[in-house]
């Protein structure tokens, strides 16, 4: 089979504005697919008939196909005329309503690119979203033409013993030659992206759930044989997920049963096929010994994830492409308020936002910006971006914080009422919150349709004599790609006031007859607003913009006292760790600053004083102290730059992490003493709690690179008890360097060689390591026996996390990490161009840098460009990072 890339020339834009209902309708799908050691067969017969919605009435059916042998096609159980190109199948003159058969033929085991059908070692599995049936079988492969399918299987029993596909199982049985079938028939009419299968040697874990109308679901989780003892967690994670969906949605599962299949060999975390999901084996298999804390929070916040898609995605689906964050941004956020509730509101709301702010924030101010709702793509596949995900997940909370929850809940029953098996746009999502509520969202739109992160710059006055507070709020939006002028957004900004015994006061807006509560939200709508706070007793200190009510840049002239007067008193937890991120980022901006001024960089006691207090504050649990006393990441302190200074930066966060380290010794040898912890593992919020504060202090203590430094690094990674602590011990091992490093990193891959989940830690830890020759030392571990190419867990642990998770190491050394870079794009593009676009991504950011790195960052970039028979996912990147 022909899998050279795709055709470059010329790769054609498609517009939202361009979009139109499908010409034809596809009613049911029987797929048969036969599957061999070096090959497989589908027949793939279609009920079609004209959509009376169509605009057009063409004579031909043109279909999508890609890199597929086409053996048949028949019409009405006749030859039918048809044409096909490279990327399509056109079948001429056809009547209103037909059966068409068409028969085609592919070879999974050569599809490295790991989208449609393809094998993951033993395995046949399937990855459609967002365009991979079209490499299946003809089909129209768009989301908006939904049908009902049933799929017959067969294979060698011996090769394939498992055989699984969407919805119910309703036949099985042998055949000749050491053959077996199986037939599965989905009732729910679905878009093709949401069609899968899977087939070979798996062992299941099976469990039960009732709904609470009575539905006796039937769960198992497929795995490679040996590895069932790794799935009680992930199964765990699917009860709780099932339970918390009735509960606070009222949506029930639907089928009889729901499976789950880990793959070693996957593009992305999860997929939502209906009734079988397909996910990274990353992201289900987990034990103390092989998961870290961190494994086991995004198991269960993507098993729900996936789980949540059963409504918002498969239920109801997207129109288009544009529409993905219809689906994603909703999940998304459905799946942070179930990781709110499981563990701690606050961390989980801190977690979010420094995601939001590492990845997304970046995003918005790149050459990628794109609005929640994209106007144009080249490759669909390079738009499943953090703004379309996490900035989507937010503009979903704003509306559930400008309409509060009961509002918001009606407005998701109206949702699920209208349009339950349809195919939907944003804007039908925010009708059905609109028409529930009663509440206006005509300008809260914008959100959807404008890139880019608005600055917000919040003043505050106080008037003794009127006993008034009177709040400023300014609004920009910086222009982006396409989008040079701007309108100004509604952007609900939640407030407070403290009074100077750090107590919340009674909030009165002008006009209003009493006061009422102690947060307020804030209606911002023009380019100035100014609210007007009433019987004010005493000079207020204003908490702006608790629970990060809206995601935008806030600009705030507060003094040092009053940022620390809120690390200490601010009763919504958010703010408070803002506060301290704030200030942290502020001194760190002075220290870099000076450092450029050739003037000393200094840490003023405040600071020191003030996460001190944090660590000794009792009230506090131990995952918000862990989190308090985290300097800001590079990431975020980057993007608070004109022009990004990455040695200035590492410096001064160096610099403070050192003040810190021996200005709070005592504090920081006894926060890790006192979180000894004893028993076995446990994965509570309290435990993750004590672990994490601890490794914090032992970096802490890690930061003077001494002996005793040394000797503790080394005791602590040897007697780990479990994986979080091990990883915790060989990232600050690693980053000491020298003989106990090299130690720690051999003995790591001494004992873990045969686990390919923990060696991609082992890989990940070197690559981020910020300190040492770390491009050798990547370049080295590309030649390792260990490591995989055509794996892309392997490659993001090594290459992703190399040049875009060490900044430090990556910018450095004259460009050879962009010419690194570059290389390992072109050759992972010749067969993955998936995850090749996704590897460059931070060669986007040039215009962040220095002259001198600018160039060098565009040359690269350039020469990716100029290459022969590129992707169009690389392409788009690349092209539109040069613009
Ligand atoms: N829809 C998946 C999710 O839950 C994302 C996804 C999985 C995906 N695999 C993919 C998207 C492959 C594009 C290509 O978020
Ligand atoms: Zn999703």
């Amino acid at each position: 089979m022909d899998i050279s890339k795709d055709m470059t020339a010329a790769p054609r834009t498609i517009r939202r504005d361009d979009y139109t209902p499908p010409p034809f309708l596809i009613d049911t799908v029987d797929l048969v697919v036969e599957l061999f050691a070096d090959s497989a067969k589908v027949v793939s017969r279609m009920a079609v008939r004209r959509n009376p919605a169509a605009v057009a009435k063409p004579a031909d059916l043109v279909l999508d196909g890609k890199k597929m042998d086409l053996l048949s096609v028949s019409l009405d159980g006749r030859a039918a005329a048809h044409e096909a190109t490279p990327e399509t199948l056109a079948i001429r003159a056809v009547p209103d309503r037909f059966t068409l058969e068409i028969a085609t033929r592919l070879r999974p085991q050569d599809n490295a690119e790991l989208t449609g059908l393809y094998k993951s070692r033993d395995i046949f599995c399937t990855q459609c979203e967002a365009e991979g049936f079209r490499r299946i079988t003809y089909f129209l492969d768009r989301p908006d033409v939904m049908a009902r399918y049933t799929t017959r299987i067969t294979a060698e029993k011996s090769l394939a013993p498992v055989l699984l596909s969407n919805g119910n199982l309703v036949e099985r049985g042998e055949l000749d030659g050491g053959r077996h079938f199986a037939v599965w028939e989905d009732p729910f009419p679905k878009p093709s992206y949401l069609f899968a299968l899977v087939a070979g040697p798996l062992d299941c874990l099976e469990d039960r759930f009732t709904t609470r109308s009575g539905r006796e679901v039937t769960l198992r989780i497929y795995v490679r044989p040996g590895d069932v003892p790794r799935c009680d967690h992930a199964m765990e994670s699917l009860k709780k997920s099932m339970k918390w969906d009735e509960d606070v949605y009222g949506l029930e599962y639907d089928l009889d049963t729901f499976m789950i299949v880990a793959i070693d060999d996957f593009n992305m975390g999860a997929m939502e096929n209906k009734g079988l999901n397909v996910f990274n084996s990353k992201l289900v298999l987990a034990n103390p010994e092989t998961a870290t804390d961190l494994d086991y929070h995004s198991i269960e916040a993507v098993i729900a994830h996936e789980y949540f898609h059963n409504w918002t995605g498969n239920r109801v689906t997207c129109r288009d492409w544009f529409q993905l964050s219809l689906k994603e941004g909703l999940t998304v956020l459905r799946d942070q308020q179930f990781s709110a509730d499981m563990g701690s509101a606050a961390d989980a709301r801190i977690d979010d936002v420094r995601r939001l702010r590492a990845a997304q924030f970046p995003e918005d101010a790149g050459p990628m910006a794109h609005p929640v709702r994209p106007d144009s793509y080249i490759e669909i596949n390079n738009f499943y971006t953090a703004t379309v995900y996490q900035k989507g997940a937010e503009v979903v909370r704003m509306m559930h914080t400008l309409l509060g929850p009961e509002r918001f809940r009606k407005g998701m029953d109206l949702y699920f009422q209208r349009h339950d098996g349809q195919a939907v746009t944003c804007d039908d999502f925010a009708n059905a919150m609109e028409d529930a509520s009663g509440v206006d969202l005509a300008q809260f739109r914008l959100w959807y349709a404008q890139a880019g992160t608005p600055d917000l710059k919040v003043e505050g006055r106080y008037d003794a004599a009127a006993r008034r507070y009177t709040m400023t709020v300014d609004q920009s939006l910086r222009r982006t790609p396409g989008q040079p002028d701007k309108k100004p957004m509604h952007i609900p900004l939640s407030v407070g006031l403290l009074d100077g015994a750090g107590r919340d006061l009674p909030l009165k807006l002008a006009g209003e007859a009493a006061a009422g509560g102690t947060t307020r939200v804030l209606d911002v709508r023009n380019p100035r607003d100014v609210f007007v706070f009433e019987d004010v007793p005493e000079k207020p200190v204003a908490s702006l913009l608790r629970g990060f009510s809206a995601p935008v840049k806030l600009q705030a002239p507060r003094s040092e006292e009053e940022l620390t007067f809120l690390m200490a008193h601010d009763s919504d937890p958010f703010a408070r760790w803002e506060a301290g991120q704030q200030l942290g980022a502020r001194l760190i901006l002075d220290m870099v600053a000076a450092r450029k001024a050739g003037k000393p960089m200094v840490v003023p006691d405040l600071f020191v004083d003030a996460i001190r207090r944090t660590l000794d504050d009792q009230r506090l649990d131990r995952s918000f102290i862990a989190d308090a006393v985290t300097l800001p990441g590079l990431a975020f302190l980057g993007e608070l730059m004109p022009e990004i200074d990455i040695e200035g930066m590492w410096a001064a966060q160096q610099r403070v992490r050192g003040v810190l380290s021996q200005q709070l010794a005592d504090r920081w040898s006894s926060v890790y003493d006192a979180n000894h912890g004893s028993g076995p593992y446990r994965f509570s919020p309290e435990e993750v709690g004590r672990r994490r504060l601890r490794s914090t202090a032992l970096s802490y203590l890690s930061t003077d690179k001494g002996e005793a430094a040394r000797r503790r690094a080394v005791e602590y990674f040897e007697n780990a008890k479990n994986m979080t602590e091990q990883v915790a011990g060989l990232g600050v091992l690693a980053e000491l360097g020298g003989a106990e490093g090299d130690a720690a990193l051999g003995a790591f891959h001494e004992r873990w060689k045969g686990e390919p989940l923990v060696l991609d830690k082992w890989f990940g830890i070197q690559a981020r390591t910020p300190t040492g020759d770390t491009l050798q030392r990547v370049k080295q571990l590309v030649d390792h026996p260990s490591y995989d190419r055509k794996n892309p867990n392997r490659v993001y642990s090594l290459i992703g996390a190399f040049a875009s998770g060490n900044p430090v190491q990556f910018h450095a050394g004259g460009g050879a990490g962009y010419r690194f870079l570059a290389d390992q794009v072109l050759a992972t593009d010749r067969f993955n161009p998936q995850v090749a676009a996704r590897l460059l991504a931070p060669l986007g950011s040039w215009r962040r840098y220095d002259a001198g790195r600018q160039t060098l960052m565009k040359r690269e970039l350039a020469r990716i460009v100029a290459e022969k028979g590129l992707s169009r996912d690389v392409f788009e990147i690349a092209s539109k990072s040069l613009d």
